[in-house]
């Protein structure tokens, strides 16, 4: 399948997504990975040992192979820390490792139908990428294919605005080139601080997560320690399953009120980002103002945020506007914690000491 919205080339880098940090896991815990890295720390390492009997017993390697490849390691491993800040010292030096054994040319790899690198099939740059994964450097890689799983995905995403554009971020190099609609850093930053002050990310609930990416910062972040997601559009739903499963996250697809009314879970903060006033435009007034409630008694703190009123909105929010009708179905009071230039909106917090 040809692909019509892919990029050729990816930057793999620590941090740059569960997709990224999974393959780099994998190049570190490896056999050669865990070699380099024992040979920077200690160069009489056993694992070197475990290696060069690989090498004899797995590729067939006679002395001569095995003392090339003794110093050819011990090489790379003395350069390592040298070119630790220079990422094109660290590519000369693996590539020229490379011609020297085998082949120079791009290092590839393919991508399988959750959006994950495989392992199993770099043809030209194993211990290039090995070396720099271990030196926590950032490499570029030729993407040889994508399974068409992985295609049809980016597809439909594709389809949603007829363009690389994308609500919420997608922390994978796919990505990197789509334009987000909602990055958010400044809201992000402006719910990690109130969590952080607050100490309430203990069991966090992200209502109508979308792709993920509020439980992902936070998470990667350090902020919180567990959560919980759901959303009910299906392919928001699949993609913040992948994004949030490696980090033990497991969003539920459902709408608001079912999700609710199954289960009575308790969560130290719960957030409805861009969320309440969706709920006043497609529930009955009754029913959003029973969630609210409901949500108000199952957290410590809740994080919401404002949106421009509208006609269309029922005459009790409309009146007053949307937080007003929050803090007055809650009971309570709200603060403000933050204001979203990028949709001019205010951020607002009921708990603690509001
Ligand atoms: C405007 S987006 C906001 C996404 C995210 N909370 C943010 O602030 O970036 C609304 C999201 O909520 C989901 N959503 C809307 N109404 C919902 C409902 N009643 N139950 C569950 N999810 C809902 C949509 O599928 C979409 O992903």
């Amino acid at each position: 399948m040809k692909t019509i919205v892919g990029d050729e080339w990816v930057t793999i880098a620590d941090g740059n997504g569960p997709w990224s940090d999974k393959l780099l896991k994998s190049m570190r815990e490896c056999l050669f990975g865990r070699a380099v890295k024992s040979a920077i720390d200690d160069p009489e390492a056993p694992i070197l040992q475990e290696y060069l009997d690989y090498c004899r017993r797995g590729h067939g390697y006679n002395d001569a192979n095995i003392e090339f490849e003794k110093n050819r390691l011990r090489e790379l491993c003395a350069n390592l820390p040298k070119n630790y800040d220079s990422r094109a010292g660290m590519l000369l030096d693996v590539h020229e490792d490379r011609r020297r054994t085998v082949r120079s040319g791009p290092m590839s790899l393919n991508i399988l139908a959750d959006g994950s690198f495989d392992m199993s099939y770099i043809p030209d740059g194993n211990h290039r990428m090995t070396s720099l994964a271990i030196a926590g450097m950032p490499f570029n890689v030729l993407i040889a294919d994508r399974a068409p799983e992985w295609e049809q995905l980016k597809q439909s995403l594709y389809g949603i605005w007829g363009r690389k554009y994308i609500y919420q971020p997608i922390p994978h190099p796919d990505f990197d080139s789509w334009e987000v609609g909602h990055g958010g850093n400044e809201r992000f930053a402006a719910i990690e601080e109130y969590v952080r002050v607050n100490d309430c990310g203990g069991n966090v609930l992200d209502c109508g997560c979308n792709y993920g990416y509020l439980l992902y910062y936070l998470l990667v972040n350090g902020t919180i320690e567990s959560a919980d997601a759901f959303d009910f559009a299906a392919l928001a739903h699949k993609i913040a399953s992948m994004v949030l499963s490696p980090y033990g996250v497991s969003p539920a697809l459902s709408d608001a009120i079912a999700f609710f009314a199954n289960g009575n879970d308790r969560y130290s903060t719960i957030f409805a980002m861009s969320l309440v006033y969706h709920f006043v435009e497609i529930y009955p007034i009754e029913k959003s103002t029973q969630l609210i409630k409901v949500i108000i008694e199952r957290c410590e703190h809740f994080i919401f945020d404002d949106a421009p009123t509208k006609d269309t909105w029922p005459e009790a929010v409309k009146s007053g506007g949307l937080v007003k009708w929050v803090e007055k179905v809650a009971c309570r009071k709200s603060i403000k914690i933050g204001h979203d230039t990028e949709f001019n909106r205010g951020i607002f917090a009921i708990g603690g000491d509001s």
